[in-house]
């Protein structure tokens, strides 16, 4: 069994395992599982679980509530949103793979100038959360960006997304400021 402390040694390369290994499998609560990174052939999979796993949780979807569809419904907005980042920063978003199904991701932004990596959006399968996948992604992506020499990571998260509030700050994370979104019809 690989614990998530071995996962984050092998992808951080302070082990034997090459730092671009191809995964490292991982055994979580009830799930074995496999962190790697995103291939073109991910991305049907990717937005499937954008569209089904953001639902409570999603700026997007609160708008909806108040003003109805804004164009598209909001898990096509949603979607468009990852599509974005697998589309610029394809090498820097990773995957969690179960039984050959893709059942997390986590895209990434990388800002070199300030050192800095963002976690623009992170997701796992409805039917698998809760089983250790998102901290293993997010353990593999804290690798990720120490090995390609950033210092800092950055992420947000909606204050109704409750466990957000208490997964971030138990990765290190520390709350640094809260922000209002406001909508209007013209
Ligand atoms: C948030 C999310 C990525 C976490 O992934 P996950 O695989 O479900 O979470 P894990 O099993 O790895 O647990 C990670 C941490 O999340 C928190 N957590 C998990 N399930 C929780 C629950 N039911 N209630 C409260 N906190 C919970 C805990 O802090 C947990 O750490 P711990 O096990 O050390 O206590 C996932 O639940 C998800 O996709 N949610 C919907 C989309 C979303 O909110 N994305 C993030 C937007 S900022």
């Amino acid at each position: 069994m690989t614990t998530p402390k071995k996962i984050w040694s092998m992808l951080s390369g302070r082990d034997t395992q090459p730092a671009e290994a191809d995964g490292v499998e991982t055994q979580g609560e009830d799930l074995k599982f496999t962190i790697r990174k995103y291939r073109t052939r991910d991305r049907d999979a990717v937005l499937a679980i954008a569209a089904e796993s953001f639902a409570g949780v999603c700026l997007d979807e609160n708008i909806e509530k108040a003003f109805g569809p804004v164009g598209a419904d909001w898990r096509e907005h949603k979607k468009d949103s990852v599509d974005y980042d697998l589309i610029n920063s394809p090498s820097d978003t990773l995957v969690a793979v179960a039984d050959g199904e893709v059942v997390g991701f986590v895209c990434n932004r990388i800002y070199h100038s300030r050192s800095l990596g963002h976690v623009a959006n992170l997701a796992v399968a409805t039917r698998h959360q809760g089983k250790g996948v998102g901290k293993a992604l997010m353990q593999a992506t804290f690798a990720h960006f120490r090995r390609i020499g950033l210092q800092y990571a950055r992420i947000e998260t909606l204050e109704q997304n409750e466990r957000g509030q208490k997964f971030y700050p138990s990765l290190g994370f520390q709350e640094i400021g809260r922000q209002i979104f406001y909508f209007t019809k013209l």
